[in-house]
């Protein structure tokens, strides 16, 4: 096991109907509270008038903010930062799915943040000088779409809209939330596409860590790969249940929680923790119009047929036989393939409108953002420029 420290502030809530305290929680964290949510929020009925209601019960101020779409943009973190300096908001209240909490993180770092904001952001991991964020506004987060963990994390993913390079900061010194509210009963009326893509995503969250361990360290399975597989296949087992029966609460809280554990850090304790499928699901949401966990659903089964053909493919092979009993990739991803698609998620990146002549384009965006100065991308084994292409050719 690598050396590691952990380290997870967020007081985390849990249970139906807990989000209706959110004035109670946010009592003693600020006075006015500017909440995040997405630029179309009428697929949550009142939602936004109880929470001013709770909030104004114990006597906190509160503006909205409903400027975030899906993949969050640096433009919109700037107007965000600009209504949250104007109404004097001295905390932010994220609600909505992963990309609102994003933007929710870049807003809070970004009202503190002396410089242009996309400094705050590695566009580029072979040349950029990132200037990281040291402080934050406090926020507190209510996910609505049980898929990145974002409230149980430091990390927030945002597209630079003039380049369409999508990156992430990472930064535990500020952008951990104070307080995340897990209500499931937010989440009964999520239609099947959303809860079907946040789902694979949170499964691509544990799969990551799996598929990129450390050989020499995880040549069995150990205690992190059991967490992992747990994950994994409880969501697996969970998600057909939950598409037939979407108004079981006992269900989507085992998705909500799921998704949660899925990347708050317990996974990736003592694990290297490259993200190499995400980096390259990256470019195919911000060049093209796809959802984050369908990427990775093309991702995850690219990475499996590929490595089919490879040797160091040990971990890919452990994986299938764990999942499916089997040790033949190219069946695995066969089958995980079947699953998904009856999930109604894309598999393909044809889906999105990828073609061959769009392999170059997609290729040259990875190694844009993600590749180190050494021509790799962080992965084990590490890839290579004509990898990174084969893979998004056996997407097509
Ligand atoms: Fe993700």
């Amino acid at each position: 096991m690598n050396n590691f420290e952990f380290y997870n502030p967020v007081k985390l809530v849990f249970g139906n109907g807990e989000s209706e305290k959110i004035g109670v929680y946010a009592k003693g964290i600020g006075t006015c509270a500017l909440i995040v949510s997405y630029s179309n929020v009428d697929f949550y009925g009142d939602l936004f008038e109880k929470i001013a209601g709770f909030l104004s019960a114990e006597g906190i101020e509160s503006h909205t903010f409903f400027g975030a779409t899906a993949n969050p943009k640096i433009t919109e973190a700037i107007a965000g930062v600009e209504k949250a300096k104007a109404v004097g908001a001295d905390m932010l209240i994220g609600v909505g799915g992963g990309s609102v909490m994003d933007l929710t993180k870049i807003i809070a770092a970004g009202v503190k943040y002396p410089h242009d904001i996309r400094k705050m952001i590695k566009f580029s991991h072979s040349s950029d000088v990132q200037i990281a964020p040291t402080e934050a506004l406090p926020m507190i987060m209510i996910p609505t779409l049980p898929a990145t963990a974002s409230e149980m994390n430091p990390t927030a993913v945002i597209t630079d809209d003039e380049t369409l390079r999508k990156s992430y900061v990472w930064e535990p010194a500020c952008l951990y939330p104070k307080v995340s509210i897990l209500d499931p009963s937010l989440t009964l009326t999520l239609p099947a596409y959303q809860t079907a893509s946040g789902a694979i995503d949170s499964i691509s969250h544990a799969v990551e860590p799996f598929f990129f361990s450390d050989e020499a360290t995880y040549g069995n399975i150990d205690l992190q790969s059991n967490m992992q597989l747990g994950v994994v296949k409880t969501i697996y087992d969970n998600l057909p249940k939950v598409l037939a029966d979407p108004n079981n609460i006992e269900l989507r809280s085992v998705m909500q929680f799921s998704a949660t554990v899925a990347l708050n850090g317990w996974l990736t304790c003592g694990v290297q923790g490259w993200t190499p499928m995400h980096q390259m699901g990256h470019v195919l949401s911000s060049h093209y119009k796809a959802t984050h966990g369908a990427t990775l659903a093309t991702m995850m089964l690219a990475w499996m047929r590929y490595f089919a053909t490879r040797k160091q493919n040990e971990r890919f092979v452990a994986f299938a036989k764990a999942m499916w009993g089997t040790d033949d990739l190219l069946k695995a991803a066969d089958i995980f393939e079947e699953y998904i698609k009856a999930a109604g998620v894309e598999t393909r990146i044809s889906q999105f409108g990828c073609t061959e002549a769009s392999l170059e384009e997609l290729t040259n965006g990875v190694v844009e953002v993600s590749f180190s100065s050494d021509g790799t991308l962080a992965s084990i084994p590490p890839i290579i420029r004509d990898e990174a292409y084969a893979i998004y050719k056996l997407a097509l």
